[in-house]
């Protein structure tokens, strides 16, 4: 039977583009190893931040194969996400990836032929679980970008004996009460990923254990001590560093979208540099990201 037993700090890694906007697989080893180091013990390859939905299928091989190679050393958990293209490439990256070795499964729904019920949903998990009998996979519940808010709690019950390797999800959306009912679910046995970066400290002490945020890219340690302190019933320790960490949000997010505006905090403040996000989202401008480096040095 397949279990996925990893809980934990999981970043979701960016996907490294050249200014030529071709991928960059030679900085990898490295990048795994600087958040290996600093408490991150997983990584998330192809999800939103990771820009899987920009990239072709081959591109899409090629990168994961690379952190295949790079957790090896690491030993973290690689979750990588497959969806987002039509079913057909969905299921080519599904087999691929089981055949690599990738230690679970993330997915996201189908895009324009969306499910609007919890059984369509499931029935395109099936298909997906299918190409990949011996992966854990999981849902990327992310409404805000797909248009697709199916009721998570509610789905997860009905989901239980349907598809075989289904083992939780990824819960994006500031709906605490949503992602606790999907924690409930099924006796609790599914995982609970929650991306919500400005939401860790309220998640962590209602008894989450495993968060997904793009800010684990940039400043690790915030999340490794925010779980930590609500560990050590350090409650003013954990809103202090949650309530700087959102300040940093919203100062990242102010002039742009979400990944671009990430893309440039992680080249200005690590030693990465992580490139552009690619067409068609857009560059922030370097007024802009000037503005962005003054006003973070303020508050760091
Ligand atoms: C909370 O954590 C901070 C930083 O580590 C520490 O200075 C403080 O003494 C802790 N407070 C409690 C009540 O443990
Ligand atoms: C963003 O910058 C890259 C170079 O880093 C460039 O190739 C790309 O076309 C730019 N995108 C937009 C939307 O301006």
């Amino acid at each position: 039977m397949v279990k996925l037993t990893y809980r934990g700090i999981c970043a979701p890694v960016f996907t490294v583009f050249n200014t030529d906007l071709s991928v960059n697989t030679a900085i990898i080893p490295k990048y795994a190893k600087f958040l290996a180091d600093n408490g991150v013990d997983g990584v998330l390859v192809h999800g939103t931040t990771g820009e899987g939905m920009a990239m072709t299928v081959a591109e899409r091989k090629t990168v994961v194969e690379q952190w295949v190679k790079a957790v090896k050393t690491t030993k973290q958990h690689l979750m990588l996400q497959v969806g987002g293209c039509p079913l057909p490439d969905v299921l080519e990256l599904t087999r691929h990836a089981e055949k690599v070795g990738v230690d679970s499964l993330l997915c996201l729904p189908e895009l324009y032929f969306k499910p609007a019920t919890s059984k369509e949903l499931i029935h395109y998990l099936k298909i997906v679980g299918e190409a990949a009998p011996k992966t854990p996979l999981l849902y990327y519940h992310i409404p805000v970008w797909t248009g697709v808010n199916i009721n998570m709690g509610k789905c997860m019950n009905e989901i239980v004996g349907q598809v075989p390797t289904f083992q939780g999800i990824k819960y994006t959306s500031n709906d605490l009460d949503g992602a606790l009912a999907a924690l409930k679910a099924n006796n609790g046995k599914y995982a609970v990923f929650l991306g919500a970066d400005t939401l860790m400290a309220s998640a962590f002490a209602m008894g989450f254990d495993s968060v997904i945020a793009t800010t684990l890219n940039i400043v690790p340690q915030y999340a490794v001590k925010i779980r930590d302190a609500i560990k050590n019933n350090n409650v003013t320790e954990a809103r202090k560093l949650q309530l700087q960490l959102n300040e940093m949000c919203d100062i990242i997010t102010k002039n742009g979208n979400w990944v671009p505006t990430m893309k440039a905090a992680m080249t200005s403040l690590t030693e990465f540099n992580v490139g552009s996000a690619r067409p068609p989202q857009m560059n922030l401008t370097v007024e802009h990201i000037e503005e962005m480096k003054r006003s973070l040095k303020t508050i760091m």
